[in-house]
């Protein structure tokens, strides 16, 4: 079990009930932003994804979990461009769902995903090589979370595979059943793709194996890559890892009747506790539509929490972590970036344009487009 247990660092504190970061956007950069929106309303729309903290929620036309966002992109073809208030992976694959004439634009370019950055290409491109060595790799379907690179999207649709998300991955995994392939090699979030396979399908631990990509084979033997149905790249969240073991009964002895809800990027010992389990909408979803007096212990980002706490004050809701733990990454949006992105293109200018390299779109589109139309079938 210690490919699961990553570490658990546990101080029994109170737990953290406001932002850490204060949100101190100027009366003035807010007014100057709703001009310009108001100004290039024709021609601009804004998506936020939940992690955003509420001065750049309030300027999002549409919000959403990933697989939301992804589909809004794929649709809204009206406007000339897409500001995309998240992370890189996410307006990449805006870019690639998109029309031809849109642009994509991030407000802020450091604005990224270290579970992104744990697989690159060519540790993919490499894994797979060496893999079929042992493994008939036609057998195996490789699946790609979201939260991965365009490359990486493209290599999945051109073997037969797809993309999923935190909302989606049951029905992705199952679809890739059901095609006949034997084995999934799941990039890069070792988590979703545990929980995904041994709570939601029932596949026994013996048949889910980490695979590590910087060992050859991934330490694994042959008889082992043979032999399993799931094959997981050694990557995580690292907001999500903050949230422990021992911290559901730490909660439930604090506040007697709490349920513990929690994002499927936390380790399977978290939701192995957990009472509910779901994506970014899910979670916001559930809230809203609890009785009055619920009270809930949350593992997911913390700006998404404290949202929902200040959004509900007739239930008593706080981070399952006694700490924050925020996306730094996604807190690289800030309504000054907004603004700057916005005042360029009211001077002609396009600033931060994401944009996925031909090659790499054509057989990500593949696979994005393989994962929309799965989720549909599965609604
Ligand atoms: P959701 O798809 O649930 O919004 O999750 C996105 C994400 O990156 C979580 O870390």
């Amino acid at each position: 079990m210690t490919d699961i247990l990553e570490l658990d660092v546990m101080p029994s504190a109170e737990p953290v009930e406001e932002a850490l970061v204060a949100e101190t956007t100027s009366e003035e950069v807010v007014s100057r932003i709703h001009a310009l929106k108001e100004e290039l309303r024709d021609r601009v729309v804004i998506l936020g994804h939940h992690y955003q903290r509420d001065d750049i929620v309030q300027f999002a036309d549409r919000t959403g979990d990933s697989f939301e966002l992804a589909r809004y992109a794929s649709e809204l073809h009206d406007r000339e461009f897409i500001i995309f208030c998240g992370v890189h992976f996410m307006a990449e694959t805006a870019d690639i769902l998109s029309a031809k004439h849109q642009k994509v634009i991030l407000p802020d370019l450091k604005a990224g995903c270290s579970m992104s950055d744990m697989a690159r290409a060519e540790q993919v491109f490499d894994a797979w090589e060496e893999m079929a060595e042992h493994v008939d790799t036609s057998k195996v379907c490789p699946v790609t979370y979201m939260n991965s690179s365009a490359a990486i999207k493209a290599f999945c649709g051109e073997h037969g595979g797809t993309v999923s998300t935190s909302s989606n991955n049951r029905s992705i995994f199952e679809w890739a059943f059901a095609q006949g392939f034997e084995k999934i090699f799941f990039f890069p979030d070792q988590h979703l793709g545990r929980n995904t396979a041994y709570y939601q399908l029932g596949i026994p631990l013996e048949e889910i194996r980490l695979y590590d990509q910087t060992k050859p084979f991934g330490g694994l033997t042959p008889e082992e890559l043979q032999k399993a149905k799931i094959l997981l790249w050694r990557g995580h969240c690292s907001v999500h890892q903050h949230f422990q073991p021992s911290h559901p009964g730490i909660m439930r002895a604090l506040y007697p009747g709490i349920q513990v809800m929690v994002h499927p990027e936390c380790m399977f010992e978290v939701v192995k506790q957990a009472d509910k389990v779901g994506s970014t909408s899910f979670i916001i979803k559930t809230v809203d539509q609890a009785p009055s007096g619920s009270k809930w212990a949350i593992g997911t980002e913390h700006h998404m929490v404290n949202r929902l706490k200040k959004q509900h004050p007739e239930q008593f809701i706080t981070t399952l972590a006694p700490y924050a733990c925020e996306c730094a990454t996604m807190f690289r949006i800030s309504p000054e970036s907004l603004l700057d992105v916005l005042e360029h293109l009211k001077l002609g200018i396009i600033k931060n344009r994401i944009e996925v390299s031909d090659s790499d779109k054509k057989w990500a589109k593949v696979a994005l487009d393989r994962m929309l139309e799965i989720t549909r079938k599965a609604a």
